[in-house]
This record gives structure tokens, C-alpha cells and sequence, in this order.
């Protein structure tokens, strides 16, 4: 659904963060949801009734999609611009409670 445009690379700085404790690297510029999903992230949070994987869906701050923890907030991916040395985390249920959603009766 969506694709990176070309770039020169030579032009554009390039820096690294973590999502989920990999390393991930994006452009000077690029969202983190941009460049999540320019590393092939198909899972960006699980909604919390019952653990579906969702990910980015209008890119412009108003769909929550994009949900990911960044220094422990919540905050939409696709408003926040990468910086060096950023660590973001998926937002799990799962990851809280060690319980997924659907498990709960
Ligand atoms: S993709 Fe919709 S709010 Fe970020």
C-alpha cells in the first residue's frame, strides 16, 4: 500500500533507533512510521480487546493506527519525526499483561 519514493541517498542523512529493540534505519525526515514501514513492519500495536495487529492507515494523525510507546508515551507514528538513538516499542496488550485479549474470559 505504501511505498517509498526515490531518493537520492547521497543527499539525505541517514540515522538509526530501535522498535522493539532491533535497529531500524530511517532518513533525516522520515516519520517513524514512515520508516518503520520502509523496514517491512507489518505490526505497529495490537488493539487491546481483542489483539489484532494493526498498522498505519491515513498517515496524517488521525486514524491512531500507528500507535507505538516512545519513552514510555503513546504517541502516533506518523507525527513524529525519527531521531538518532530513539527507542520505540510496539504497543501490546500482550506485553503488559502477558495475556492476550482473547484469552481473557
Ligand atoms: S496512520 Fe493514522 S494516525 Fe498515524
Amino acid at each position: 500500500m505504501f511505498e517509498r519514493i526515490n531518493i537520492n541517498e547521497n543527499q539525505v542523512d541517514k540515522l538509526s533507533f530501535t522498535f522493539d529493540g532491533k535497529v531500524v534505519s530511517a532518513y533525516q525526515g522520515d516519520t517513524v512510521a514512515a520508516a518503520l514501514l520502509g523496514a517491512g513492519y507489518k505490526c505497529f500495536r495490537e488493539t487491546p480487546v481483542l489483539g489484532l495487529n494493526r498498522n498505519p492507515y491515513c498517515m496524517m494523525g488521525s486514524c491512531y493506527d500507528c500507535l507505538v510507546s516512545i519513552g514510555g508515551r503513546n504517541v502516533q507514528s506518523c507525527m513524529v519525526e525519527c531521531e538518532q538513538g530513539m527507542v520505540v516499542e510496539r504497543v501490546s496488550h500482550t506485553k503488559l499483561t502477558g495475556i492476550r485479549p482473547h484469552e481473557v474470559s
